[in-house]
């Protein structure tokens, strides 16, 4: 049947029906709110690239994290900004770092939010890159291997501080299975990993440097974080995090990304997480400050468009914010 027997508007026309026949849902039970714990902050520090976010004292962050809850937002995704910086990133594993007092002070106010850890070197190494250094050919570069043991002793740390989710953004390689097996051999094994899967190189990251004071000293971090021309990689890189033991997938950044997170839903059937990312969220500010758009309707379009796509959880700055309109 096609017109002008067959007509698309009868539906559109009747806001019931429209409802009724909807094929997306956005609500807040799939949302995730980024929070950034500062270490000997007083309050909070307003991040100028990303209005409306904060860097965050403890007691601010487990307001924030409660704020968030009734909200009807389930979980929270932390990053740890600590006061001293070193080669090792030693602030991310060292008993009393403000990442392991964050995770802890949440779950103890905040119990029914699940708790998400970010485990990446980059905002605990004085160079900012995300892993430990090595020189090759007399250029420095991350050690991938090293970089392993670190980051699986920063998730058994985080786990033992009482992380619900470890979420692993370094992009090494192998680094879910050095994670896995960490977690497994410290009494963890029921404690699920939701993978960087699909991370690539990004410009949208860059209010999110600010945020959590990472931009690396020197170079990019296009040595381990994926090229935007790459959708077959992805996949590749989505399928081995799967084979070492990652129960969750994430694509970031989400935006410009729609194709990434439909290819690894439709192709590996697995939970699948979409980051919009700072520069997501400072663009729609800035044009929303400007007067050029109409933000909220913006926000829960983008929001959606995600969903769409394929994404169970999204993770978005607005999350707290939006989760009461859905
Ligand atoms: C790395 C990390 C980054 C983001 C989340 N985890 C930055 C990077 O890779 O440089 C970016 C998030 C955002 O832009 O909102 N630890």
């Amino acid at each position: 049947m096609s017109f002008p027997e067959f007509r698309f508007r009868r539906l559109r026309d009747n806001a019931v029906l429209c409802e009724m026949v909807a094929e997306t849902t956005l609500s807040a039970r799939h949302l995730v709110q980024p929070l950034f714990v500062k270490e000997g902050l007083d309050g909070r520090r307003p991040i100028d690239s990303m209005p409306g976010q904060a860097q965050l004292s403890l007691d601010e962050l487990v307001a924030e994290a409660a704020r968030a809850r009734d909200a009807g937002v389930p979980a929270v995704l932390l990053f740890g900004v600590p006061r001293e910086k070193d080669a090792t990133g030693s602030s991310a594993t060292r008993p009393g770092s403000i990442i392991l007092r964050a995770i802890a002070a949440v779950k103890a106010k905040v119990p029914e939010l699940a708790v998400i850890a970010d485990i990446c070197l980059c905002e605990y190494t004085d160079h900012g890159h995300c892993g430990i250094l090595t020189e090759r050919g007399g250029r420095p570069t991350v050690d991938n291997d090293v970089t392993l043991d670190r980051l699986a002793e920063m998730s058994l740390e985080c786990a033992r501080a009482g992380a619900d989710v470890i979420a692993p953004s370094d992009m090494m390689d192998g680094r879910v299975m050095a994670i896995r097996g960490a977690l497994d051999a410290g009494d963890f094994s029921h404690l699920p990993i939701m993978s960087y899967a699909a991370k690539f190189a990004s410009s949208f990251y860059g209010p999110f440097r600010d945020a959590a004071e990472s931009p690396p000293k020197f170079g990019d971090r296009r040595g381990y974080q994926m090229d935007p021309r790459n959708s077959d990689e992805a996949l590749r890189e989505a399928a081995a995090d799967l084979d070492e033991g990652a129960d969750i997938l994430m694509v970031k950044p989400a935006l410009a990304y729609g194709d990434i997170i439909r290819r690894i839903k439709e192709t590996l059937r697995v939970p699948v997480a979409a980051y919009s990312v700072s520069g997501e969220y400072a663009m729609v500010e800035a044009a929303a400050r400007a007067g050029w758009i109409q933000r909220e309707p913006m926000i829960r379009e983008i929001l959606l468009s995600l969903r769409r796509a394929g994404a169970d959880i999204v993770i978005t700055y607005w999350a707290t914010e939006i989760a009461p309109q859905l």
